[in-house]
C-alpha cells in the first residue's frame, strides 16, 4: 500500500470547520507529527521571564536577573549591597526579590553617578586594566545628554514598577561611603584586573563573616583575580554571573578550597 504524507493543505482542509484557535492548534499537531516521522522534535521556547527588569536599559541578561532576583528573595539576611546600580536594571531584580520575599531588608545600592563622558574616561582610564575607558552609547545618550544623576533616573525607572521603596539609591563611591555589614553584595564594578584590585578588599570589610558575593562579568581570569585577593568558594555561575560563598578567614580557620568549576 502506497505511503501517505500528510500536507499542510490536508492540515487545512481537515480544520476548516474549526475556530482559529483550535484550527491553530490542530495545525500544530499535524505538523507536529509530520516533523516527529522525519525524526524531528519540536521544542517550546522558555517562557520569558516575569521580572521586570527588560523594561530599564542596562547590561544584565535573563538567567542573570533571575539568579539574582532568587538570592534576594531567599538569602537570610538583614541588609543587602549593591556597587553600580546604573539606570536600576539590576536593582530592579533585587528589589522584586526584596518584594516578594515579605522581609524587612536594608537595602543599600551605589553609583558613582559619572556625569560626563570626560569624568567617564578620567575615572575608568585610572582603574581599568585591560576593559575599554570609553563610554557606551547607553551613557552618552541615557546619561549625559539628560542632565541627571544616574541615580536619579534608576529612581525614576524603579518608581515606575514601584519598586523604588525597597532601595536607598546613593551617588558616590561605596569605598568611601559605606561602612556597614552585608549578607549578600551584588557588585557590578569586577570587570578586570584594575578593578577587582581596586574593589574587592572594600567587598570584603563590608561582608559579613558568610557573606554572598554575586559578581558580574565573571570570566576565568577574573575568577582566579577573586580567589587571589579574599578567601572566597566558587558556587556556581550564571553567564557571567559569579556567585560566591565569601568565608572571612579568623586566627585558626581553615583554608577555604578554591576548586573552579570547569564551566567558570
Ligand atoms: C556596568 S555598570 C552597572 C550596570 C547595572 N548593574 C545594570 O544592571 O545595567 C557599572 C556601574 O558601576 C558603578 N561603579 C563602579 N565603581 C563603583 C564604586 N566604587 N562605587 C559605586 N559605584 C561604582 C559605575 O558608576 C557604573 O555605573
Amino acid at each position: 500500500m502506497a505511503k501517505t504524507v500528510q500536507t499542510s493543505t490536508d492540515a487545512a482542509g481537515l480544520t476548516s470547520s474549526l475556530g482559529s484557535s483550535a484550527r491553530r492548534s490542530a495545525i500544530k499537531q499535524v505538523i507536529g507529527r509530520s516533523l516527529k516521522k522525519m525524526g524531528y522534535t519540536l521544542s517550546r521556547n522558555k517562557p520569558p521571564t516575569k521580572l521586570v527588569f527588560r523594561n530599564i536599559p542596562g547590561w544584565f541578561s535573563d538567567a542573570e536577573a533571575e539568579a539574582l532576583y532568587t538570592l534576594a528573595a531567599t538569602a537570610p539576611v538583614r541588609r543587602i549591597l549593591e556597587v553600580g546600580h546604573f539606570l536600576g536594571r539590576s536593582t530592579s531584580a533585587i528589589c522584586e526579590g526584596i518584594r516578594d520575599a515579605g522581609s524587612v531588608i536594608e537595602f543599600n545600592s551605589y553609583d558613582l553617578g559619572l556625569a560626563s563622558a570626560e569624568e567617564f574616561v578620567a575615572h575608568y582610564r585610572r582603574v581599568f586594566d585591560t576593559c575599554s575607558s570609553q563610554p557606551s552609547r547607553e551613557s552618552e545618550e541615557l546619561v549625559f545628554s539628560q542632565e541627571k544623576t544616574t541615580s536619579e533616573i534608576a529612581k525614576m525607572h524603579l518608581r515606575r514598577f514601584d519598586l523604588d521603596r525597597f532601595v536607598n539609591l546613593i551617588t558616590g563611591d561605596f569605598t568611601v561611603l559605606d561602612r556597614t555589614q552585608y549578607g549578600l553584595i551584588f557588585c557590578d564594578a569586577t570587570h578586570d584586573r584594575g578593578e577587582i584590585a581596586l574593589n574587592l578588599p572594600h567587598l570584603v570589610r563590608v561582608s559579613s563573616d558568610d557573606c554572598v558575593w554575586a559578581l558580574h562579568d565573571m570570566n576565568p581570569g577574573n575568577v582566579a583575580d577573586v580567589f587571589g585577593a579574599s578567601p572566597a568558594r566558587l558556587i556556581r555561575v550564571v553567564d557571567t554571573l559569579g556567585i560566591f560563598r565569601f568565608q572571612r578567614q579568623t586566627p585558626g580557620s581553615q583554608n577555604v578550597d578554591q576548586g573552579l568549576p570547569p564551566s567558570a
